[in-house]
């Protein structure tokens, strides 16, 4: 591939996701190079800078945003920073990626939104789960048709251990961290939106995840506007590890996506039969996810077409963890159409 067409990416934000993303980019995404890359934590963005050869290094995204060798941006730092970095970077030119969620407010989901439209450049947000081979291989067989009419849809979507309390107090509660994940995947497995929800929640692993306004499991049924019926089951904490699990039950079939382990060697002995546990977190989990979002981005921009998942797939899990939250303080199924 000559230089010409390389997309030239700026970072923003290095931490936990911000580092595999400049990774990937750098090194296992053909077509791109990172150029920029910026955070406040300046030491740490130094050190990816030095790590990747980035030739822009800055404490301050305006500059990235406004660097001349950057023309796509990867937005990787803290939810709240989002939706301000978008409209930013449409108004300046670059494409974007953006982790999720976008923003926990709908008012400013919809201002960057209509910014990105106006500017015309390509946004994907960045629901990695959708790329995991499992999961696709599932979503292909159910529209493919292979399952019949989908009736049921179980996720399953449990942490090995939950994040420090200063994380709990910013990250928007847990439908919107980590529960919002599930809420694409529901939408994504059978291709049919979420009409109402009915969310239960407890503080059941740490009391201090109470006291800073969180609950820590949850369990949310979906009623689809296909007539469809869904649950996710979360927790922050299953002491055997990432619990990740997928089934899909319809008129013709099932499909079911279990848990990835480290190796499949079950080891029996006097005292019974064991496997390994499930990969430890995220980073593991979906590393290939992480890598294949980032490809099709990038395959998008030089193509000029309609990244994968768009803005709208960016806000509608929002929706459907508002709907859920309201769920659990009013005990009551909500329509997502109450909330937006
Ligand atoms: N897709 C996924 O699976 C996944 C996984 C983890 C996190 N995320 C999302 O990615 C985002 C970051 O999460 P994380 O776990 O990497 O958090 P983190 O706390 O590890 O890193 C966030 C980084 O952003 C930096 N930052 C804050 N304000 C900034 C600013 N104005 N300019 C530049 N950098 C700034 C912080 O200094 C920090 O280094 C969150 O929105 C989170 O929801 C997505």
């Amino acid at each position: 591939m000559t230089e010409q067409k390389m997309l030239r990416v700026g970072v923003i934000g290095v931490g936990r996701i911000g580092k595999i993303h400049a990774q990937n980019l750098a090194n296992a995404v053909p077509g791109s190079q990172v150029t920029a890359v910026a955070d406040p934590l300046y030491d740490e963005a130094c050190k990816l800078s030095e790590a990747l050869r980035i030739p822009f290094v800055s404490a301050d995204y305006h500059e990235v945003i406004n660097h001349p060798d950057v023309d796509a941006v990867a937005i990787c730092s803290s939810t709240n920073t989002h939706a301000s970095m978008m409209i930013e970077a449409a108004r300046a030119g670059k494409h974007i990626f953006c982790e999720k969620p976008i923003a926990y407010d709908l008012a400013k989901i919809d201002e960057a939104l209509d910014v990105v439209e106006k500017a015309g450049v390509l946004l994907q947000i960045g629901f990695n789960r959708r790329f995991d081979p499992n999961f696709k291989h599932v979503r292909e067989m159910v529209a493919a048709g292979k399952i019949g009419e989908p009736h049921i849809v179980r996720i399953t979507s449990r942490d090995p251990a939950p994040p420090p309390i200063d994380y709990i107090k910013v990250s928007g509660g847990i439908f919107f961290d980590m529960t919002i994940h599930d809420f694409d995947m529901a939408r994504y497995l059978i291709g049919s939106d979420v009409e109402e929800i009915y969310a239960a929640g407890g503080v059941l692993v740490d009391s201090k995840i109470g006291e800073a306004g969180d609950i820590d499991t949850a369990v949310v049924t979906l009623r689809y506007k296909n007539g469809a019926i869904g649950t996710i089951d979360n927790s922050r904490k299953a002491v055997y590890g990432y619990d990740q699990r997928v089934e899909v039950f319809g008129s013709g079939g099932m499909l079911m996506v279990q848990n990835e382990t480290p190796n499949r060697a079950i080891y029996s002995n006097g005292e019974g039969v064991q496997a390994a546990k499930p990969l430890y977190f995220f980073l593991e989990r979906y590393a290939q996810s992480f890598i294949d979002e980032m490809k099709d981005f990038v395959d998008c921009i030089h193509e000029g077409t309609t990244p994968p998942v768009t803005g709208i797939d960016g806000r509608i899990p929002v929706v459907m963890a508002m709907a859920a939250a309201k769920s659990v303080k009013e005990h009551r199924p909500v329509k997502l159409s109450e909330v937006g």
